[in-house]
């Protein structure tokens, strides 16, 4: 029997990013083959995000266009999994009769079982329990769907938070943290896989292992940093009523700990935080912020921003702007509030019109493009270390000032990508993926850097991530 093949379509964050990749690994066990066309694909896996109503809109667009497929070659399969799926269930095969198989967040441990079954003709499927305990999946982790050099380790699962605007919780279940030494070991396979740098994912990771009285995520930070042959290591998303003094202490002992953290504020004014239960206050936000660049003058903050939350008044609004400028971002993702079913928000009133929130997202995108080009620009002239993850996407373009090629893509510490051109001088030795190189900055932009490898070459060994 020719092997069968699969494909993987993504929304959502990197935690649904990392179980793709679990997803992969276990069908590849299996003996399914990726491709990266949908067309070519016997089983195609829509992985779902349920975070705003836009997301969920997608997972239909892209279900009709499957079911398209499907109609041509009616050996295909569809499969629905991750946040949608865990909180829709069948209604998804209500409204997409086509669909064969449903999988929540927590039945990705079974998909081999539910896949083994749909290949021996049973279906249409659907697995929504919950499960007890943490999840854990073994096998070789394969990097398909992320760059083999910089890999995701999902710490924890779910969220005890209930952020009344959010539906994690519901689509995640309550927060469970993994094993040190579990992930310690998961680490170790990575590097001996080609990792140079893993990011530490959960939704709160500064309250890492206080349920379970596992150490905490500092200590599990120090752990992960004696990996030999990891480069650095990031981690998202902290939340701000957790941030310990322990964690800052890990930004002034931790070398390999990159210049970058998100924390996410999500309002400036101290009534919409505590309409949205975040448990923390303006002040408190920005207190963190001086301790941190305290002991790292250098670190790169970045923020997620609501706009538009129930009852958010022109004044609640002013107070995010001044926030802004006061603690100075060095990125921002903003979005405008969208009412969740099921979510305690959804029944807060009064509801900001649409025209107002997209007028206050504008605002604010204005002002924080113009502060991220601004520290972009501060950037030329000088030389940074960027680990390289692969080929640029600008790969068939001139750099305009070094005349060169652009070859590669990849990060500064900080998490701004760069791409950067080779010289064709014989000084400087080729680059390759997963080396981490110096490079002179030349240009900026909105979203990045252009800039020319440097002469001197770094090793991968024992350089500091943030020595540049
Ligand atoms: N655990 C993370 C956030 C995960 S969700 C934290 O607490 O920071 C990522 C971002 O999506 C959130 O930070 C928030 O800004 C945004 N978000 C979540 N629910 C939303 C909603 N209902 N409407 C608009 N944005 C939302
Ligand atoms: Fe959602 Fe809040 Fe949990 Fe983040 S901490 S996932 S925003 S409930
Ligand atoms: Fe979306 Fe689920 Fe992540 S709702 S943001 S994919 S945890």
């Amino acid at each position: 029997m020719p092997e069968k093949t699969f494909h993987i379509h993504t929304i959502g964050c990197q935690m649904n990013v990392y179980d793709a990749d679990l997803m992969a690994n276990a069908l590849m066990a299996m003996g399914y083959r990726p491709v990266t066309e949908p067309e070519a694909a016997d089983l195609a896996i829509v992985n779902t995000c349920a975070i705003r109503e836009k997301a969920e809109q997608k997972v239909y667009s892209l279900l009709g266009r499957l079911a398209g497929l499907k109609r041509q070659r009616t050996t295909m399969r569809i499969a629905v999994g991750g946040c949608v799926a865990q909180l829709a269930g069948k209604r998804i095969q209500r409204r997409a009769p086509y669909v064969d198989l449903v999988f929540g967040t927590r039945a990705l441990e079974r998909l081999p079982e539910l896949v083994r079954r749909l290949d021996a003709g049973e279906g249409p499927l659907c697995d929504v329990a919950g499960g007890e305990g943490v999840m854990e999946m073994d096998g070789p982790r394969q990097a398909v769907v992320q760059p083999r050099v910089s890999r995701f380790v999902t710490i924890m699962q779910g969220c005890d938070n209930f952020c009344t605007y959010c539906v994690v919780p519901y689509a995640r279940g309550r927060e469970m943290s993994r094993d040190p030494g579990r992930i310690v070991a998961e680490v170790q396979d990575l590097v001996a896989d080609g990792a140079r740098e893993v990011t530490l994912l959960g939704q709160n990771v500064n309250s890492y292992g206080n349920k379970e009285g596992l150490c905490g995520f500092a200590e599990l930070l120090r752990r992960v940093a004696a990996v030999e042959g990891l480069e650095r290591i990031r981690f998202t998303t902290s939340h701000p009523k957790d941030l310990s003094p322990a964690l800052i202490d890990a930004f002034a002992r931790i070398d390999r700990l990159c210049d970058h953290i998100h924390l996410p504020v999500q309002s400036g004014s101290d009534r919409i935080l505590a309409r949205m239960n975040r448990r923390y206050g303006r002040q408190t936000y920005m207190d963190l912020v001086t301790r941190l660049r305290a002991v790292r003058p250098e670190i790169a903050i970045t923020s997620d921003i609501i706009v538009g939350f129930p009852g958010e008044t022109e004044e609640d609004f002013n107070q995010t702007l001044d926030l802004i400028k006061t603690v100075g971002f060095d990125g921002l993702f903003a979005f405008h509030y969208s009412d969740r079913p099921g979510t305690p928000a959804c029944r807060f009133t009064p509801k900001v019109p649409l025209g107002v929130k997209r007028r206050r997202l504008e605002a604010l995108n204005e002002l924080q493009n113009a502060a991220t080009l601004a520290r972009h620009r501060s950037l030329v002239g000088t030389t940074v270390a960027v680990l390289v993850e692969g080929a640029s996407k600008r790969c068939d373009q001139l750099d305009p000032h070094g005349g060169e090629a652009i070859q590669w893509t990849g990060r500064t510490s900080s998490n701004k990508i760069v791409n950067f051109s080779q010289p064709s001088s014989t000084e400087v030795p080729p680059a390759n993926v997963g080396d981490l190189c110096q490079v002179r900055i030349e240009a900026a932009f909105a979203h990045s850097l252009l800039g020319v490898r440097a002469p001197e070459a770094v090793g991968l060994k024992g350089e500091a991530c943030h020595a540049a």
